[in-house]
Parts: structure tokens; C-alpha cells; sequence
């Protein structure tokens, strides 16, 4: 018998092999924020899995919150992005983008000299960040968006998926959750807006709702998917008593689109809180595209899961840092090699190409 996940599946007109999926991984080994050979060798070393999702790439110079991280809205990142998709379809894969604007998770030292930290509102994020200049740094108050810059920030994701198409991606997953930009919008404890922007359910929810429309416009509902993170608490997120009622608007909202996926996060297996069965179970329910399982998954936890309908595939993600054949090993049951965390952020082919 196969077992479900090793089975083939579809995502909006793409065939997949298999419903294995490589987790979006920032791995900040994109010197100058362009992507080079050395990710297109990362990638393209697992290109088994069904579906790759390349890491957290910003649409915009203003989401370039970490070191060494890519971005997508350059001439020079278009063509080193092509690097990765031709070495990934070459080997056989299916490769998505994911759309990460860092807003408020951010410091001037790891951005260019122009560049403007946004949020929803002048809020830091608790804590500290690395910056390759002058070591850890708390973070900076943002700058609270005005409508220009609403405006022009939902129109950076779009020409973002563009060049994502440009670059040869096969779709755009839009990170609507961990903190960053859009789930800064969703959460209360980032915006604090009084405006059409914040306050209720409806106004909170519309900037994922208008980024998800307009990059719908620009390449198809059919190549675009959101990551969300309900009941997170990564970079200051704080669960509301809203939380429930929120995702399942933004669901509903999201199936008016025509999204292909959703991509739940679950970070309880990494000390995070639980994430509410209930809810995932009503976003299963209520949501018409595919649903991406993620969080501490094995194997014999991912076949029960699909066995069980509770989604239609499975992420992994530090299994794939350690492991380039992963597949294989999840199929043929051998033993997984542990990822070194001392090397998951570090620049160069240590940790990265070399397990
Ligand atoms: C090194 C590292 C980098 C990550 N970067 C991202 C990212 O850019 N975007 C994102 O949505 N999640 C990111 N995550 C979270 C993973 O996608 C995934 O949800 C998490 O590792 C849990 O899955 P796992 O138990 O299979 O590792 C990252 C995780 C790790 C370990």
C-alpha cells in the first residue's frame, strides 16, 4: 500500500509528486540580498519534495528586516531567482516563492540607507535582532503607514509576483503570519490603528485581503497561496479574544479570491503555545483551495493526518535543512540526520549544501 503522503496531488493547475512540501526556510545565505549558485544548488539538492517554498523574500526595500536575506523587486534578484527555479525545475521540482515583508522586524543596519521600517503602528517589537554590522540591536520604534504608504506597499506585492512569475516560480505564497508585515495588520497587539486599517475584524483583515486581491490580479488566484499563523506569539504577536472570528472572516475572504492554498503554521513542537484544534478544524471546514499541514511533522504523523483529512499536504521544515533526500527517508523509514542550529542563519555552504 502507499501511504497517502507519497501519493500525487494537485495545486491549482500545477501536478505535484508527492504532498510533501519544503517549508519556507530563511536561511540569509543571499549576500546583498540577490539570490546566487550556492541557493540554487540548496534548492535544487531537494527538489524530490512535491512542492519547494523558497524562504521569506521581501517584495520591497522595505522589508528587508534581516541579514542577508533575498528580495524580489530588483532586476538583479529577478535573474538570481532565475538561477534557483531553472536548477529546481532541471532536477524535476515545483518551486513557489514566498512573499515576506519584515515591517516592523527590522533594523537600519541590515537595511539600504533609503530604506523605511513600517508597520501598522509605532509600536517596536519586544527584544533584539542580529545585524551583521554591530552584532545584536534592539529593535527600532516603525514608522506608522500612512495611506501612501498602504497604497504603495500592496502594490510592491504586486509587481513582486510578477517578477515571481518573471523569475520562474511556479506561484507566490504570501506570509500572513510569524509577525511580519501582514500579520502585524491582523494582530492586535501590532495595530493599534483607529482608521479602516485596524480596530475590528473587517479592518484588520483588509490589508491581507487587498494583498491577496492584488496578487491575484497581477499573476492568478490559482498560483498564489497565504501562510497564517493563528494563536503565534513569534515577534510580539499576542492571541485576541477576536482570533477565531478574525480567521475565519479572512477564510471566507480568501475563497472569494480563489486562493489555491493555506499554509497553517504550528510552532508548538518549537515551545510555541498550542495552536486551537477547533480552529484549525473550522479553517479546514470552511476553506475551498488546498490546506498545508506544518509543525514538528514525522512521517507516520503526516499519513495519519492526511488519512484523517485534517489537509491535503504536509510541510516540513528542519527534517529538510539536514536532510536534501529527505523524500527517500521519509519513504524508506531511515533515520533522519539532526539539523546544526549554529548554522542555520550563518552565510556560506557550511550547514547548508554540505549535509
Ligand atoms: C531556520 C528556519 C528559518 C525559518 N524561516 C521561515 C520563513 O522564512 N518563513 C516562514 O513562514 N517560516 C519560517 N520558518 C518556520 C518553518 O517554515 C516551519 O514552520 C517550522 O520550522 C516548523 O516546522 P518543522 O517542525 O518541520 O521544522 C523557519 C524555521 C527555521 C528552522
Amino acid at each position: 500500500m502507499t501511504a497517502t503522503l507519497f501519493t500525487p496531488t494537485t495545486l491549482g493547475k500545477l501536478q505535484l509528486k508527492n504532498r510533501v512540501v519544503m517549508a519556507p526556510m530563511t536561511r540569509c545565505r543571499a549576500t546583498g540580498n540577490v539570490p546566487n549558485e550556492l541557493m540554487a544548488k540548496y534548492y535544487a539538492l531537494r527538489a524530490d519534495a512535491g512542492l519547494l517554498i523558497a524562504e521569506g523574500t521581501s517584495p520591497s526595500p522595505n522589508g528587508l528586516g534581516y541579514a542577508r536575506i533575498p528580495g524580489l523587486f530588483s532586476a538583479d534578484q529577478v535573474a538570481g531567482w532565475r538561477k534557483v527555479t531553472d536548477a529546481v525545475h532541471a532536477a524535476g521540482g515545483k518551486i513557489f516563492v514566498q512573499l515576506m515583508h519584515t515591517g516592523r522586524v527590522s533594523h537600519p543596519a541590515n537595511m539600504a540607507a533609503e530604506a523605511r521600517i513600517l508597520a501598522p503602528s509605532a509600536l517596536a517589537a519586544p527584544g533584539e535582532m542580529w545585524t551583521d554590522s554591530n552584532g545584536m540591536q534592539p529593535y527600532p520604534v516603525p514608522t506608522a503607514m500612512s495611506d501612501d504608504d498602504i497604497a504603495t506597499t500592496i502594490g510592491e506585492y504586486a509587481t513582486a509576483c510578477k517578477n515571481a512569475i518573471d523569475a520562474g516560480f511556479d506561484g507566490v505564497e504570501l506570509h500572513a503570519a510569524n509577525g511580519y508585515l501582514i500579520d502585524q495588520f491582523l494582530n492586535t497587539a501590532t495595530n493599534q490603528r483607529t482608521d479602516r486599517w485596524g480596530g475590528n475584524v473587517e479592518n484588520r483583515i483588509r490589508f491581507a485581503v487587498e494583498v491577496a486581491k492584488a496578487a491575484a490580479a497581477q499573476i492568478g488566484a490559482e498560483r498564489i497561496g497565504m501562510r497564517i499563523s493563528p494563536y503565534g506569539v513569534f515577534n510580539g504577536a499576542v492571541p485576541d479574544p477576536k482570533m477565531d472570528a478574525l480567521y475565519l472572516r479572512l477564510v471566507e475572504e480568501l475563497n472569494a479570491v480563489g486562493l489555491a492554498y493555506i499554509h497553517v503554521v504550528d510552532h508548538s513542537s518549537m515551545g510555541a503555545p498550542e495552536v486551537s484544534p477547533e480552529l484549525k478544524a473550522k479553517i479546514r471546514a470552511n476553506f475551498k483551495g488546498k490546506y498545508i499541514l506544518s509543525g514538528g511533522y514525522d512521517a507516520a504523523r503526516a499519513n495519519a493526518d492526511l488519512d484523517a483529512q485534517k489537509g491535503d499536504l504536509v510541510a516540513f521544515g528542519r527534517p529538510f535543512i539536514s536532510n536534501p533526500d529527505l523524500v527517500a527517508k521519509l519513504q524508506s523509514g531511515a533515520a533522519l540526520t539532526p539539523p546544526d542550529m549554529s548554522t542555520f542563519y550563518t552565510p556560506g555552504e557550511k550547514g547548508y549544501t554540505d549535509y
